[in-house]
């Protein structure tokens, strides 16, 4: 069984002090490859930097809404230069946040705009965050030229979101909430994933899955977010791990390398 860590912090200070036997526990868990995401661009340096060290990492480079408002243009052309870079897959995460609102609104809107037109214009993927913005969200990427395409990251929208994104052509990742008993509606609205949009992750070092619920969480744990989305669809844990594995190089533009 081979399982892609879509999306991870492996970049947070949480793992300063034991990385090597962080990833050494992934490969042991069958985790071949994950995905490094930034949240500003320090975090985005540093995602680059893991990802020049161990052949299992890939980077994700962006700024997350909480940060919209520290953004700069010289922010956009560090990124810009940063997605040259061969094994940075996407620009992310990026989105809006109106629960924390971190960042006014209309900073974070502006923000995204621009980070959308940048990976359109890069032909790279996005990694999106949204909270409590679906609607702005939503608006904004039909606004745009939508020739990109990406990933909203630990997805837990409504059957009726679903079925918007999948118009796009988006990609749904599902992380460690979904093992969680009071997680009643998550999987109705997983039953309306297209298979070949569903993608796994674990956000680590946050949304530790059950049992681990408390803990920090790690990508090898994204195996107990495989072995529930089996019960859910009524399949078994290698089954999601290769479609999974399958559908994340096909978003990250990694066939060529399987
Ligand atoms: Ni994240």
């Amino acid at each position: 069984m081979r399982l892609f860590d879509t999306h991870c912090h492996l970049n947070d200070n949480a793992y300063l002090p034991d990385l090597p036997e962080v990833v050494k526990r992934a490969e042991a868990a069958g985790v071949e490859r994950m995905l490094v995401v930034g949240y500003d661009l320090a975090s985005s340096r540093m995602a680059v930097e893991l990802a020049d060290e161990y052949p299992q990492l890939y980077a994700a480079v962006g700024i997350h809404p909480h940060n919209a408002v520290a953004f700069t243009a010289e922010d956009l052309t560090a990124l810009e230069q940063m997605l040259t870079h061969k094994k940075v897959v996407a620009l992310g995460e990026i989105g809006l946040d109106y629960h924390y609102d971190h960042s006014p609104r209309k900073t974070q809107q502006a923000v995204f705009r621009q980070l959308l037109a940048l990976a359109d214009k890069l032909g790279k993927p996005v990694v999106i965050h949204a909270r409590e913005a679906h609607a702005d969200l939503l608006a904004i990427l039909k606004a745009g030229a939508a020739t990109y395409q990406g990933v909203m990251h630990c997805y837990s929208g409504s059957r009726e979101l679903t079925r918007e994104y999948a118009k796009l052509n988006f990609y749904f990742s599902v992380a460690g909430p979904v093992t969680f008993a009071n997680a009643r509606r998550l999987p109705e609205v997983i039953k309306e994933i297209p298979a070949e949009r569903l993608l796994i992750e674990t956000d680590a070092p946050y949304l530790t899955p059950h049992p681990y619920r408390g803990r920090r969480n790690e990508p090898a744990y994204v195996a107990l977010v495989a072995k529930r989305l089996a019960e859910i669809l009524g399949s078994t844990p290698e089954e999601v791990a290769e479609q999974t594995w399958q559908n994340a190089h096909a978003c990250f533009g990694l066939e060529t390398l399987v």
